[in-house]
């Protein structure tokens, strides 16, 4: 089953697009006895799905395991993060941060991303080789977000290990586990690790304020009252998850695709106005986030099927954006497809905050790449692994090859 998303190889991805297509054309919305879900595939209802927050609400009671032995036993009380919240509450929370995406404020890290990008092309130039994830795709979001937020970069290692707990503990995607599951416990003390941290460097910039996320979320206030220490923590921990898995994979795909389709990457090289676009065909063609989940708010009628109130709601991402009912030649991957509006970053009061920084720094970090190191291949001698249990599409490792320079 592809339902849960269990795709270990690249021929399941590819498997994966097939089923989603039969889906469209047979079931197109399913009921999963074996999850307990509605699953949604087609462009339409997908969207239908993650832009009505009236009829599809994002706020979910913690019903697995992990959300309800934190809402019990943790400070932090993710429950109140973003993506949970439903209007009108959410816009008031968007509100605080959204100033901190504005393209005014992002332009200031172009120069950063840039820096960043060629510090670690510097270090693999000369080898002709790297492992792609460890060397670039992780560091570089990881960076930006943590400076972006405002905590020391010589604290990255302890970032990579809260951040790889949280993406192999499986425990995202486990159908029910039960609270005295060791996993479980774990992920509570990597909840408390991190929200101990926060707690430290928020108290520094109580003191001391700098020019960072942490003091101007300090200083907000909504509704006349300052943001909790714990929301402004749990804010924290929402940004710096979302924004890195996400990214890091986006550029693994971005690689891959251009692999793949080597008279892309041949035009991308001497073409740099094309990139933008080629990165939007990426989301399309390979969606980093496979689907996103919603309840019912009342009964619901989709096409001739009516979902029951209550009910959880799979909105398959990946099969709306190979809908041949509103994409041309959906297999194909084209980097100068027009329209092209994927749903890879949601859509409405959700659509992701962080789109126009992933979209930068990939904007930024791949022309540098396909310009710096000429001849880029994968190593195929390797069966390619991908992230399993996080819902997120995405490689383990990508060891590359390339020309080498001095
Ligand atoms: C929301 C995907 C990068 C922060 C979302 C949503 C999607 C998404 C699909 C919608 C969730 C929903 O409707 O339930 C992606 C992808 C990325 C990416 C594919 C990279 C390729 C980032 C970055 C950041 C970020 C770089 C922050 C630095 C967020 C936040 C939300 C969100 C805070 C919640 C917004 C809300 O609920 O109002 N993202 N994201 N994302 N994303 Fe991203």
């Amino acid at each position: 089953s592809f339902m849960l998303d269990k795709l270990s190889t690249i021929q399941d991805v590819e498997h994966s697009y097939k089923y989603y297509q039969i889906m469209r054309d047979t079931q197109p919305v399913w009921y999963d006895e074996q999850t307990r879900s509605w699953n949604v595939f087609r462009y339409q209802d997908v969207y239908t799905v993650v832009t009505d927050h009236q009829r599809f609400s994002s706020q979910m009671k913690a019903s697995r395991s992990l959300d309800r032995v934190l809402e019990n036993e943790s400070r932090i009380k993710m429950g109140k993060a973003l993506t949970r919240l439903d209007p009108p509450l959410h816009r008031r929370y968007r509100n605080l941060v959204s100033p901190a995406f504005t393209p005014r404020a992002l332009s200031r890290l172009s120069g950063r991303i840039e820096a960043i990008s060629q510090e670690l092309l510097d270090q693999v130039r000369a080898a002709g080789k790297m492992e792609f994830v460890a060397d670039f795709a992780y560091p570089l979001p990881t960076i930006v977000i943590a400076e972006m937020i405002g905590v020391p970069t010589s604290d990255r290692p302890l970032f990579r290990g809260w951040a790889d707990e949280l993406l192999n503990s499986q425990i995202q995607r486990a159908e029910e586990p039960h609270d005295g599951d060791s996993n479980v416990r774990r992920m509570v003390d990597v909840f408390a690790e991190m929200s101990e941290y926060f707690d430290r460097m928020l108290e520094e910039r109580r003191r001391h304020p700098r020019n960072d996320m942490m003091s101007e979320l300090l200083a907000v206030e909504l509704d006349g009252e300052r943001l909790s220490t714990e929301d402004t923590i749990s804010f924290c921990i929402t940004l710096l998850l979302a924004g890195h898995v996400t990214t890091l994979n986006l550029l693994s795909l971005a690689i891959y695709c251009f692999h793949t389709h080597p008279d892309a990457m041949e035009r991308l090289r001497k073409q740099r106005e094309l990139m933008p676009g080629a990165i939007e065909e990426v989301l399309r063609y390979m969606s980093p986030v496979r689907a996103l989940r919603r309840v019912t708010a009342a009964d619901v009628t989709l096409g001739d099927v009516t979902i029951p109130k209550n009910a959880q709601v799979f909105a398959w991402l990946a099969s709306a954006n190979y809908d041949e009912r509103q994409f041309a030649e959906p297999e194909r991957f084209d980097i100068t497809r027009e329209p092209n509006k994927h749903l890879s970053f949601g859509h409405g009061v959700h659509f992701c905050i962080g789109a126009p920084l992933a979209r930068m720094e990939a904007g930024i970090a791949l022309p540098m790449i396909l310009q710096q190191l000429p001849e880029l291949r994968i190593e195929t001698d390797q069966p390619l692994e991908l992230l399993e249990g996080s819902g997120i599409l995405g490689f383990k490792r990508l060891p590359v090859t390339f020309t080498a320079s001095a």
